[in-house]
């Protein structure tokens, strides 16, 4: 895709996600993933955007594994690692989302297996807790940060303290998922996590009107 044409989705998208976001005013259930979830209002919505369902598809978890998730926004996702790991750390900047986060896990009865915790990316972490997993739907466009729902910096700077941050709080052999777009681009993303140590394959993808929405798993091949 040329630049130009980048562009001009990127701003589509924008309009779209604006549009999607105000238009909810107080909360509202929507379907997940086959689950009913609580969505407030200015919490990112998982329902009429694809990558929150797509990574629901595409994150393989064991039983036994701790999994740490960045950015939870209503706690849609979160349920399902809850439901299908031995542990889960929940992180967002948003105190709105972290409250819907644990109104969700409350509606399942796992808020024994999880744990909200308010911060940016990694700051909220005690010295030395690593992951077996680490999952993140992050915000992924290349446009400002200060929409903290869908930007990740016009130099994608928030993907990158992400993969850098994971490479770090995994233990080895650990996985990243996240998603990413033909916006992001995805290609440079997983160039990223390359370079921070980690095999990487596509487990998933999805084309919408504007994009073709992946998720990239990656491996940690061993701590730098
Ligand atoms: C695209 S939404 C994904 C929400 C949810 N995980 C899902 O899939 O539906 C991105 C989330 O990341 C959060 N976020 C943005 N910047 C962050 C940061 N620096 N650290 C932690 N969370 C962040 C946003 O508040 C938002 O809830």
């Amino acid at each position: 895709m040329g630049e130009r044409a980048s562009r001009l989705r990127t701003a589509a998208a924008l309009v779209y996600l604006r549009a999607l976001h105000k238009a909810v005013a107080s909360p509202i259930w929507v379907s997940f993933a086959g689950k009913r979830v609580v969505v407030y209002p200015r919490v990112f919505m998982p329902a009429g955007t694809a990558s929150s369902a797509l990574m629901a598809g595409c994150i393989r978890l064991e039983g036994w594994e701790e999994v740490l998730e960045i950015g939870c926004g209503s706690g849609a996702l979160t349920v399902l690692l809850a439901e299908r790991a031995r542990r889960v750390v929940a992180v967002d900047v948003s105190r709105r989302a972290l409250a819907c986060t644990l109104a969700n896990l409350a509606s399942f009865g796992l808020l024994e297996k999880a744990e909200v915790r308010l911060g940016s990316l990694y700051s909220p972490l005690k010295p030395g807790e690593v992951f077996d997993v680490i999952v993140s739907n992050p915000p992924y466009l290349p446009t400002p940060r200060g929409e903290h729902m869908w930007g990740a910096g016009l130099g994608l700077e928030l993907l990158r303290e992400l993969v850098l941050g994971a490479s770090k709080r995994l233990k080895p052999g650990g996985r990243l998922y996240t998603s990413a777009s033909t916006l992001t681009p995805a290609t440079l993303l997983a160039k990223v996590m390359g370079r921070a140590g980690f095999d990487v394959r596509v487990a998933g993808a999805k084309r919408t009107p504007l994009d073709t929405i992946v998720v990239l798993e990656g491996r940690l091949r061993a701590h730098t």
